[in-house]
Order: C-alpha cells, then sequence, then structure tokens
C-alpha cells in the first residue's frame, strides 16, 4: 500500500521528520524561510497532511489547491493563520501545539519584563560603543520589578505561568479574563479587574490573548494613553493586537515608559521601522518558543497529531471550534 504523504513547510526538529517517516512519505521544504506560496499551493495537491507553520495562511485558495487533505497540523499554539471554517466545511482536522510551550514563552515574557525595566539593551549598547567610562550613580537608572504591579490581559496558561513568575518576584498581580481563575488566584495572589482598571493600575502589562477579530488593535491609542507614563507594555502574544503606529507615539510621546516586543505587525518588522529608531523599545524576532527542548516538543506534537488523524484516531490536541 503507498504510505500517505505529508508536507511539511520548513525545515524542524529532526525528530519529528524521522517520527513521521516511519508511518509516511515526508516532502519536506527543506529550508528555513517560508515555503514560497506558489510552491505550497503546488505540492500541497499530493498531500494527505500537513505540517506548516504560522507564517503559513491556510485558507480557502489553498484548501482548493489540496484534494487529499485530511490534517492540517499547525506547528504553534496560535492558530490565526488558519481558517477554521473553510478546514470544517471540507471537513479537514486542524490542531496546535497547546501545553508544551507555555513555560518557555512565559519565560521569554519575563525575560522582555526585565529586559526593558532594567535598561539591559541599552546597557549592552553602551559597553559595545566605549562609553562606560566610571561606575554613575545616574547611569541607567531604571525600574524595580520586585514589589512593582503587573497586569495580564488574559490569563491563560501562559498568563498563568506568567503570574507565577511574578509572584516569585513579590509583584502584585492583577489580571483581565472573561471568566474568574480561582486557582491560579490561590496560587499566585493575582486579583480580576477591569481592563481600565488593569491599565491604569499596573506598572508593567503583558499581553497573553489569542489573535481575534474582538482583540485586535485592542491596545489602540485610547488603551495607551490609559497606561501609566511610567509602564511598560509586554508582548509575546501577537503583533496585531497592538496598533503599532499608536505605540510608536506613545513611546516617543512618554505616554508609556517602554516596550518589549516578541510579536510585531508586520512580521519580520522591517529594519527602517520607526519602532527601532527607539531606546526604550525592545525588539526580538517572535522567539517565544524558541529553545530546543520547546521546539523539538511542538514538531512531534505536530507529527503526533498528523500520525493519529492518519491512522483513524483523534489526534492529541485538536483545535476545538
Ligand atoms: C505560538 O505557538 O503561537 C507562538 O507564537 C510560536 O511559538
Amino acid at each position: 500500500m503507498s504510505r500517505p504523504i505529508v508536507l511539511v513547510t520548513r525545515r524542524i526538529p529532526a525528530a519529528a521528520i524521522e517520527l513521521l517517516r516511519q508511518t509516511a512519505e515526508v516532502r519536506l521544504w527543506d529550508s528555513d524561510e517560508v515555503m514560497p506560496r506558489e510552491e505550497l499551493l503546488r505540492q500541497v495537491a499530493e498531500a494527505d497532511a500537513l505540517l506548516c507553520m504560522l507564517t503559513d495562511r491556510i485558507d480557502a485558495e489553498l484548501l482548493a489547491a489540496a484534494p487529499r487533505l485530511r490534517v492540517v497540523a499547525n506547528m504553534a499554539v496560535g492558530y490565526d493563520n488558519l481558517d477554521l471554517a473553510a478546514l470544517a466545511a471540507r471537513g479537514i482536522v486542524a490542531t496546535n501545539t497547546p501545553g508544551v510551550l507555555t513555560e518557555t514563552t512565559a519565560d521569554l515574557a519575563f525575560a522582555l519584563l526585565l529586559a526593558v525595566a532594567r535598561r539591559l539593551p541599552e546597557g549592552e549598547r553602551y559597553v559595545r560603543e566605549g562609553r562606560w567610562t566610571t561606575w554613575g550613580p545616574l547611569l541607567l537608572l531604571g525600574q524595580d520589578v520586585h514589589g512593582a504591579t503587573l497586569g495580564i490581559v488574559g490569563l491563560g496558561r501562559i498568563g498563568t505561568a506568567v503570574a507565577r513568575r511574578a509572584s516569585g518576584f513579590g509583584m502584585t498581580i492583577l489580571y483581565t479574563a472573561r471568566s474568574a481563575h480561582p486557582e491560579a488566584e490561590a496560587q499566585t495572589g493575582a486579583r480580576r479587574v477591569g481592563f481600565t482598571e488593569l491599565l491604569a493600575a499596573s506598572d508593567f502589562v503583558s499581553i497573553h490573548l489569542p489573535l481575534t477579530p474582538e482583540t485586535h488593535h485592542l491596545f489602540d491609542e485610547r488603551a495607551l494613553r490609559q497606561m501609566r507614563s511610567t509602564a511598560y507594555l509586554i508582548n509575546t502574544a501577537r503583533g496585531p493586537i497592538v496598533d503599532h503606529q499608536a505605540l510608536y507615539r506613545a513611546l516617543a510621546e512618554g505616554w508609556i515608559a517602554g516596550a518589549g516586543l516578541d510579536v510585531t505587525e508586520p512580521e519580520p518588522l522591517p529594519a527602517d521601522h520607526p519602532l527601532l529608531t527607539l531606546p526604550n523599545c525592545l525588539v526580538v524576532p517572535h522567539i517565544g518558543s524558541a529553545s530546543v527542548a520547546t521546539r523539538t516538543r511542538m514538531a512531534t506534537l505536530a507529527a503526533e497529531n498528523i500520525l493519529a488523524v492518519l491512522a483513524g484516531h483523534t489526534p492529541p490536541t485538536p483545535i476545538s471550534q
């Protein structure tokens, strides 16, 4: 019997490819760059399964080119790149990779928070540029993280993991969420408040929401103006949740003190983007889940999802609609 064909749209950890190869013929886009759209549309024609990235748009056009497709496994927890209605209409199973990247992404959110509060990028540039002449009582003064108030917008898995880190730093934790999270509250002392109260009361605001029509540009001029002028915005969720034109003005005109961004709009952020001229804006290239162990776990979970569907089973982490 012929083996099912799995199209993998990027070079991924080898363990996942080896797992797929036990059962399937793997067609790999063997590159660290995005598979060009025309190539994807061409190659998906023969695929029974697609292991794709958050940079691949899986929409009606792609599905029309993929008559054999049974499963789309997104190697990410976020799935705003998938047209779920179009997938459901074709009876194609969609899966993501929740859980396995929670702690690693929370680590990065906290790293950004510490880095902007204590001005690490500025300090690093200062040393490299040979400007460090002496210890200075007023040199690169930042803000304390311990004892400060952290506002977590969206207390899901990653938001809760950030709250746990914050409680270790003795922070006061506020959060917004559609429903209360008594367990996380008991564990971290977090208190649920309204969005406006969170913005007004927080020294750090960290975004942990999915990108949906409701969260698109949630952080617009109005929201940013409600934050404290001494506050910092951290985004490890999705870039378009923040209006970047408003953010530029907020940072340049001092409505807020700084920002740490793992995600931007657009991605990649062009090197000549105005945000990159600002010393109080730290941008890293969407590396929230980028540890060796976590990327391996994400890739193998995506592979496990594919193999389950191809074998006629329910996959470990389907996206429920
Ligand atoms: C995700 O999984 O959605 C992240 O953005 C990438 O790890």
